[in-house]
């Protein structure tokens, strides 16, 4: 049996490192990940991350930040361009998508069904197949045209999941806020995950 093959995409909203912590937990998971890369996206994985995140290094990355055990899974990085890549299409068997994190500009082509790159097309895709698509946004205060753009996402059947991380399993690093989110994404997709704690009804316990 083949990896299970998941997309996930990166455009530039701030949260970089929720996005290499879900790549990381995916590959660990043993996913063949086909990874699209906005251009604003490629520019936030190096202002937040730094030089040693860029996308051409970002396996590298992955494996000295999460441990070897990023290997267990496979990386295909595809051109937003070309809109002729695999998870352009439905035929594919690509079972799930995450956008993370997504911009107000993507979540707009996606909510008007525009498919102007291949984010925005394979996003299509997901709606179209009715596979699970996780659409994590990022940006405060949010405009009405974005608020509503959200809506029609999750009318068309994506999982709308605000890039929001909890306070309760009282985070002491950047990572652990991360843990957080990329938790919630995996648990979206339909992975078991212990990133953090599941609410036991008292914060702390
Ligand atoms: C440093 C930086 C941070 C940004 N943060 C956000 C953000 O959090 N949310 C957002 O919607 N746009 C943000 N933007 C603006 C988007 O990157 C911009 O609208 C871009 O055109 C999005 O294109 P893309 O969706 O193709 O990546 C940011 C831009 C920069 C340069």
């Amino acid at each position: 049996m083949s990896a299970a093959k998941i997309a996930v995409a990166i455009t530039g909203a701030s949260g970089a490192l929720y996005a290499v912590k879900t790549l990381a937990e995916l590959m660990a998971r043993g996913v063949h990940v086909e990874l699209v890369v906005s251009d604003f996206g490629r520019r936030l994985l190096r202002d937040e991350l730094g030089d040693e995140a860029t996308l051409e290094k970002l396996v590298p990355y992955l494996s000295s930040k999460y441990g070897d055990k990023v290997n267990a899974g496979a990386l295909t990085v595809h051109s937003n361009r070309d809109l002729g890549a695999t998870i352009a299409s439905g035929s594919h068997n690509c079972s799930a998508m995450a956008i993370v994190p997504c911009s107000m500009k993507t979540l707009a082509g996606i909510a008007h069904g525009l498919s102007r790159n291949l984010v925005e097309r394979a996003a299509d895709v997901m709606l179209k197949e009715h596979r699970r698509l996780v659409i994590v946004p990022r940006e405060t205060p949010m405009s009405l045209p974005s608020l509503k753009n959200m809506v029609l996402c999750a009318e068309a059947g994506a999982m709308v999941l605000p890039a929001m991380p909890a306070f309760y399993q009282q985070p002491k690093t950047l990572d652990d806020l991360a843990d957080f989110m990329a938790g919630k994404i995996l648990s979206a997709l339909g992975f078991e995950h212990d990133l953090y704690p599941a609410w036991t009804g008292e914060v702390g316990s």
